[in-house]
């Protein structure tokens, strides 16, 4: 099972998806950069996940607050005080480890036994506004976009006239000083989150608290990962963060184990409550109908996109076998990502780089591009560019051959069943819309 984050590791790098950042100076451990198929499917994430959580819905509209806020956020929001991990070092070879992740009392690196005592290590990057290094001029990278929905809870809810219970989603980099970051991109310092802050009345938290499980829970098997891969598991009351007062995580069977995949938390009014009283703003949201004033409880969904991108890879990732065009049985690695995730949706083949198909193939892929982001390969055997478009999850390949050129037909695979239908070029964006949709 390791193996299987080893050749996918591998295979994102080969293919330009995700690799380590600064990489000719050695890499910097734990930030990654996504290549041209890797920001396609970061895209994909971020749009199904904002089609899900806004676009489908009534009662949630989007922010993009600043990433530096006033220091007197983190302060009220208990993050100054409380946003750490208890950290260890290894008395014999130095390295520190975080606690609670130690499989028992001995040190990852060199195994012995011996440790310092905890140490509460905060986990929010420093850094200095203007150009003074002084403490009074410090401010904070987030760690989560969330604080961003609770400042702005009055100015949205006002501006956009949304009435309790609604949401505010936002999708945006957030940063961590991870002490132990590991398992590719699993677990990184910079890395992308995508949350909804959804307000609701006193009293009826725990009933969208269920609500948001179960839709999170169906929003990765719409799109795709196998049921019995995704499990949901309560916090127990110790693991419990700052500000929650219940909390869930979905979790994945990754090779390394079943691990946290998205968390959703009931943090009641403990933000809201918070910044009122350090801002001396008055929060509370007046529900007319009702004639009564209350500062609202929220739910949140909280998601990684590098997460999630990591276990669409996971999920996807199959190796099989496929016939050559000799008819012998070679091995196949396919992606079988859903198509709204597939990074390009089509690709043109020319059979071979014959002078009158190279043109018409050329006119096909113009056809093509406009609708959905669509590969042109024209190098090397057809089988062996089947390969390159299966290992990147490509749903469909388009083939021309010289019949091509006298019936106006073409070969169209899909990529799991391998199967083929000849479709008039004609028809070609009709055929492949009621596929993949627009
Ligand atoms: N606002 C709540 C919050 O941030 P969280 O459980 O700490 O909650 C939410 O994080 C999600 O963000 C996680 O379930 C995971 O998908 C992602 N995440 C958290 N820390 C991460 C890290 N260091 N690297 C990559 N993804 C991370």
């Amino acid at each position: 099972m390791a193996d299987l984050m080893e050749s996918l590791t591998s295979l994102a790098k080969r293919r330009g998806i995700a690799f380590p950042s600064s990489e000719i100076y050695g890499g910097l451990r734990s930030s990654w950069d996504y290549g041209p198929l890797g920001v396609e499917l970061r895209n994909n994430i971020r749009r199904a996940w904002w089609r899900s959580m806004v676009q489908l819905r009534d009662d949630v509209v989007g922010l993009e607050a600043a990433i530096l806020m006033s220091p007197r956020v983190w302060e009220a929001s208990g993050h100054v005080a409380g946003f750490s991990d208890p950290l260890v070092e290894c008395l014999n070879c130095h390295q520190r480890f975080r606690q609670d992740q130690l499989e028992g009392p001995v040190c990852p690196n060199c195994g012995q036994k011996e440790f310092t005592e905890p140490k509460q290590f905060n986990l929010m990057f420093k850094t200095f506004m203007g150009p003074v290094e002084e403490d009074a001029a410090v401010v904070y990278l987030r760690p989560e976009t969330a604080q961003g929905m609770f400042v702005d809870f009055r100015t949205i809810q006002q501006a956009s006239r949304m009435k309790v219970p609604f949401g505010i989603a936002q999708i945006g980099k957030s940063f961590r000083n991870e002490i132990t970051p590991s398992n590719f991109i699993f677990r990184t310092r910079e890395f992308e989150l995508m949350e909804v802050e959804y307000f609701v009345e006193p009293g009826t938290d725990e009933k969208w608290f269920e609500y948001w499980k179960e839709q999170r829970l169906q929003w990765f098997v719409d799109l795709g990962v196998r049921p019995e891969k995704l499990r949901i598991r309560a916090h127990e009351p110790d693991e419990l963060a700052h500000y929650a007062k219940a909390a869930a995580d979905i979790e994945y069977e990754f090779p390394f184990g079943w691990s946290e995949l998205e968390g959703i938390a009931n943090r009641a009014d403990f933000d809201l409550r918070q910044h009122q009283e350090a801002s001396g703003e008055d929060l509370t949201y007046f529900d007319q109908e009702n004639e009564r004033r209350y500062l609202p409880f929220v739910v949140e969904p909280a998601l990684g996109v590098d997460r999630a991108l990591l276990v669409f890879l996971l999920d996807a990732y199959r190796v099989g076998e496929a016939p050559s065009a000799k008819g012998e049985m070679e091995r196949r690695t396919l992606l079988a990502l859903h198509k709204d995730l597939a990074p390009t949706k089509v690709a043109v083949l020319p059979l071979s780089r014959n002078e009158t198909l190279v043109p018409e193939a050329r006119r096909v892929h113009g056809l093509l591009k406009p609708r959905w982001p669509t590969a042109y390969d024209d190098a090397g055997a057809i089988g062996r560019r089947y390969r390159r478009q299966d290992e990147v999850g490509t749903p469909f390949c388009v083939t021309l051959d010289f019949d091509s050129l006298t019936d106006r037909q073409v070969t169209v695979r899909e990529r799991d069943s391998m199967q083929q239908d000849r479709v008039s070029i004609d028809m070609l964006s009709d055929y492949l819309q009621e596929r993949l949709g627009p």
